[in-house]
């Protein structure tokens, strides 16, 4: 099949010889060379393999699928009419304070004021020196440090690289950075004790509480949480951890930040999880969803008590070229009408999102299955070896074994460490996810071949 489109050879060649990807093993790739995909429409996308569903919805990202020609037109239309301006030195477009007002009125509790960027990296990067800057401006510089989690993911930047908490990201980089914590996920299958889920997820609580006293908590600026870990394996909070955290942050002072890159707009079945949760975050970063990917994106949503202190403060000298850029704040606000105008959250939540984890559910007690958790469109399954649990060992990678076999079954998932996660667009049916969990069991019923 892959040999025989020659155009694509000659493309695997070319990126053999000049492509760097990202989070890619090239020694891997090269023999084999890179997967082309051509084309996309709803959850399929189309590609050397054949058509493929997409069950990651890109890069967790292409929340109302692939060829929507309202986006394609908005786009068009802002292109054609004024193609870029900056939000710089008192100007801005239309489209920018737009994208600011709706995203403005839509963020629960009183975040209020939005600073736009171009990556969910970037959106946690300004949040980190908004919260510097607000800490000097409230007269606690002191108040430099940032406590995040292990297994966390908040980026590439060499500070969002410190926040997050894999190992992979950091070793060799040399990071974390001085001053970025790192207190204990509540992963408890990682540690068998998924049984106690609850319990673990309360004695995370109270490590957490430790990291804060020894290190004093008048040191501590912010603690950053994606409210389900993605990246780091779709870690879905035990009940009461969340609530506990945001109890833990108020009391000692600490700014308290909702990374959403994934679990925005409509991911787990509400436009937020901190609304789903009441987190009342002080910060909210958006990327992914905010545009479904169709251009790059990121903002930084700021609570009005923040945002009063920094606009008193003086000049804000922060911001990138292309923050707010006109055609990306296009996109997102014809990718947020189709959300509401197809009521894809409320899909998610009453319909979609059930369905897809009861399918998720079937595979408990499937022999190569460990484990499968997940909330409104998003999931993970723990794959097993031969042996079972006490065969796993780090390194053997069956979620990349997994991954593959799905594939070559017609689906996309993707694989981390020992498990798949899945995180399908919103608009994706029933018969969809049928066929995307076909897809998965037929790949997992041969995980051992
Ligand atoms: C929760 C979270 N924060 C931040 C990021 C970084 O976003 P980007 O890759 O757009 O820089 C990601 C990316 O996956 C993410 O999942």
């Amino acid at each position: 099949m892959a040999n025989s489109v020659p155009h694509l050879e000659e493309l695997r060649k070319m990126d053999r010889a000049h492509h760097l990807h990202p989070f890619t093993d090239h020694a891997a790739m090269h023999p084999g060379g890179t997967h082309i995909l051509t084309g996309g429409k709803g959850v399929y996308l189309q590609g050397e393999e054949g058509t493929l569903l997409d069950g990651l919805a890109g890069l967790w990202c292409v929340n109302v699928g692939y060829g929507r020609k309202e986006i394609v037109d908005a786009v068009t239309k802002q292109m054609t009419e004024l193609s870029f301006y900056p939000s710089f030195f008192n100007s801005t477009t239309e489209p920018a304070v737009r994208l600011a007002d709706r995203l403005g009125q839509m963020a629960p509790g009183d975040l209020n004021y939005v600073v736009f960027s171009n990556s969910g990296s970037e959106a946690n990067e300004t949040a980190l020196k908004i919260i510097r800057q607000y800490q000097i401006l409230k007269g606690k510089p002191n108040r430099m440090k940032i406590l995040t989690r292990e297994y966390a993911y908040h980026g590439v930047t060499l500070a969002t690289a410190s926040m997050t908490g894999l190992p992979n990201c950091q070793i060799p980089y040399g990071l974390p950075l001085p001053g970025f914590l790192h207190a204990p996920a509540p992963y408890a299958y990682a540690v068998g004790r998924e049984k106690e889920a609850e319990a673990y997820g309360q004695d995370c609580v109270a490590t957490t509480r430790k990291l804060i006293e020894k290190e004093g908590p008048e040191t501590i600026g912010a603690m950053f949480l994606e409210p389900v870990q993605g990246a780091g394996g779709v870690i879905v909070p035990p009940p009461g951890y969340l609530a506990a955290m945001r109890k833990l942050a108020r009391e000692y002072e600490i700014l308290f930040v909702a990374d959403e890159v994934i679990t925005a707009f409509g991911r787990l079945g509400a436009w937020f999880a901190s609304e789903m949760w009441a987190l009342e975050p002080d910060l909210m970063i958006l990327a992914k969803g905010l545009t479904s990917g169709y251009i790059s994106m990121g903002a930084t949503v700021v609570s009005q008590p923040i945002a009063d202190v920094l606009m008193k403060g003086g000049y804000f000298a922060h911001g990138f070229t292309y923050s707010g850029h006109p055609v990306a704040a296009a996109a997102g606000l014809a990718n947020v009408e189709i959300i509401e105008k197809e009521k894809l959250v409320e899909k998610t939540q009453e319909k979609i999102g059930p369905y897809f984890q009861k399918k998720l559910q079937e595979f408990a007690g499937h022999p190569a299955v460990g484990e499968v958790r997940g909330v409104g469109l998003i999931g993970a399954m723990e794959l097993l070896p031969k042996g079972g649990r006490k065969d796993l060992k780090p390194g053997i990678n069956l979620g990349i074994t997994g991954a593959g076999k799905v594939r070559a079954e017609g689906a996309i998932v993707r694989g981390i460490r020992d498990l798949l996660a899945f995180a399908p667009p919103l608009v994706i049916t029933e018969k969809e996810i049928d066929e995307l969990f076909g897809a998965v069991r037929r790949g997992i019923d041969k995980l051992w071949d």
